[in-house]
């Protein structure tokens, strides 16, 4: 039986929950919802206008990825979530100030339906932000376990078919990787006790694997990014990826960074910084989570310039990243990047970027295929890390051992290639002989 035979169809509803109903998820719940209404169209994302070449070059079969993969249906979606406001989705967007009040009028009813779920959230692992909306419990287990009713509900609710968690939630202190993260056996004992290596979002981790549900991790939080989760979702023959989805800055580094690689052109430094007002801005602004911001961002060139390999190119070269919140911007970020490269006998040169883009926009479809993906991957019976989807992270997650692909094109052919497997068709190498062989 080939692969495909194995997939299952994309039958019924598929909920999407998210922890956090803010800037992101609200953009791309409007984004869905006005698209079924034909009010607009989803640019950005390669699960609804992506096509993928199958085959030789002679034969011409392009088609769109959704006409090959089994996907989800846009109307099939159903969102729900949880925040820390009691806001529901028209009102987060409205406030998050991305989309126009127009287009927002236009799917009102819609938005206003999906109201927030009370969150599981303690300041101490985000310190900027004060919620009102939140969970109250003696243990971090009970709080697992008040996540799972809620998912259980939601699912009878919506009559949903399938289900998958992402987490578009505010990005939390930096914590290192502890004995409590070490296996699913100590992890459960630090829910009992609470024990302060687990933060929120790995307890909605936990709930998602628990309840049967996938999870993403959109925000650079460790969350499922240790043993014990990972061994949890391969325990449960569950699908898990992040982290920290790539956008904005860093999604220019790994489409520059590649080129200059590519010709071998040397970097002496290359200093990146963002001015950004929307709330995630304000989290941001506090050390802790700039911190964990700060690693998912640093760690992409290295993996795509490969100093150890040429020292002569990038082992000097100074990499400083930094991000400062500034409210009129809203969540209309500005980031620059000055670059310092030489070229043929040590000649400077410079290039400097002024991207003014917005964040939620670049989100939203990322956010939108990470579901479509993650749910195909669910029921083809992957399980665990799915590195094939590290094109849509920053610092992307890999088995242990592994170092994680960051090069925008490369993590492109390793996706497809992904999907031509899975459909039985050949890999793609690009291993064109020329003249003597068609590729
Ligand atoms: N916008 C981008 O391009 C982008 C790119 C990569 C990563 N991210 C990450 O995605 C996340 C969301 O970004 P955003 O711009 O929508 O931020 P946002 O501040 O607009 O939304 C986050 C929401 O999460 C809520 N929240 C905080 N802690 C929570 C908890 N424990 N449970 C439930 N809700 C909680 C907040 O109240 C807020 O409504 C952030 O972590 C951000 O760093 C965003």
């Amino acid at each position: 039986m080939s692969l495909q035979q194995n997939i299952k169809k994309p039958e019924g509803k598929l909920g999407i929950l998210v922890p956090g109903i803010g800037a992101v998820s609200t953009t791309l719940m409007a984004g869905v919802l006005a698209t079924r209404k034909g009010l607009s169209q989803p640019f950005g994302s390669i699960s609804q206008l992506g096509k993928i070449r199958l085959g030789k070059r002679t034969e011409n079969r392009e088609p769109k990825v959704k006409d090959f993969v089994p996907l989800a249906s846009l109307d099939d979606l159903v969102f729900g979530g949880w925040d820390i406001f009691t806001d529901n989705a028209y009102e987060s967007a409205l406030n998050a100030g991305v989309l126009d009040k127009d287009l927002l009028e236009k799917i009102k009813d819609e938005l206003s339906a999906i109201k927030p779920m009370p969150a599981v959230f303690d300041p101490n692992y985000v310190k900027r932000l004060h919620g009102t909306y939140i969970k109250k419990a003696e243990t971090k287990m009970d709080l697992a376990k008040a996540v799972m009713a809620d998912i259980e509900h939601f699912k009878t609710e919506n009559s949903c078919n399938r289900m998958l968690m992402i987490w578009t939630a505010s990005t939390e202190v930096y914590i290192e990787l502890s004995k409590v993260h070490q296996n699913i056996e100590n992890f459960e004992k630090g829910l009992l006790n609470n024990d302060h290596g687990i933060s929120p979002s790995m307890i909605y981790a936990y709930a998602a694997l628990k309840s049967g549900i996938p999870f993403v991790n959109g925000a650079p939080n460790l969350t499922n990014d240790v043993p014990a989760i990972i061994e949890l979702a391969n325990r449960l023959n569950l699908p898990i990826a992040g982290k920290d989805f790539k956008t904005g800055q860093t999604l220019m580094k790994t489409i520059l960074g590649p080129g200059l690689k590519a010709r071998l052109l040397g970097i002496d430094g290359w200093f990146s910084t963002n001015i950004l007002g929307n709330r995630d801005g304000e989290v941001l602004d506090d050390a802790g989570s700039f911190k964990t911001k700060e690693v998912s961002k640093l760690s992409v060139l290295d993996s795509i310039l490969e100093p150890e390999k040429y020292p002569e190119l990038y082992k000097n070269m100074y990499h400083k990243v930094r991000i400062n919140y500034y409210p009129p911007k809203g969540d209309d970020k500005e980031s620059w990047d000055n670059i310092d490269i030489f070229g043929w006998l040590g000649y400077k040169m410079q290039i400097k970027v002024d991207f003014l883009c917005k964040d939620s926009i670049l989100a939203a479809p990322v956010v939108l295929d990470l579901a479509l993906f993650m749910d195909l991957a669910q029921r083809s019976g992957m399980k665990g890390i799915q590195e094939w989807l590290s094109f849509y992270f920053k610092s992307p997650q890999t088995r242990e051992g592994l170092t994680p692909i960051h090069d925008i094109f490369l993590q492109k052919i390793k996706f497809e290639n992904r999907l031509r497997h899975l459909m039985g068709e050949d890999l793609i190498t690009h291993l064109g002989l020329d003249y003597y062989e068609e590729d």
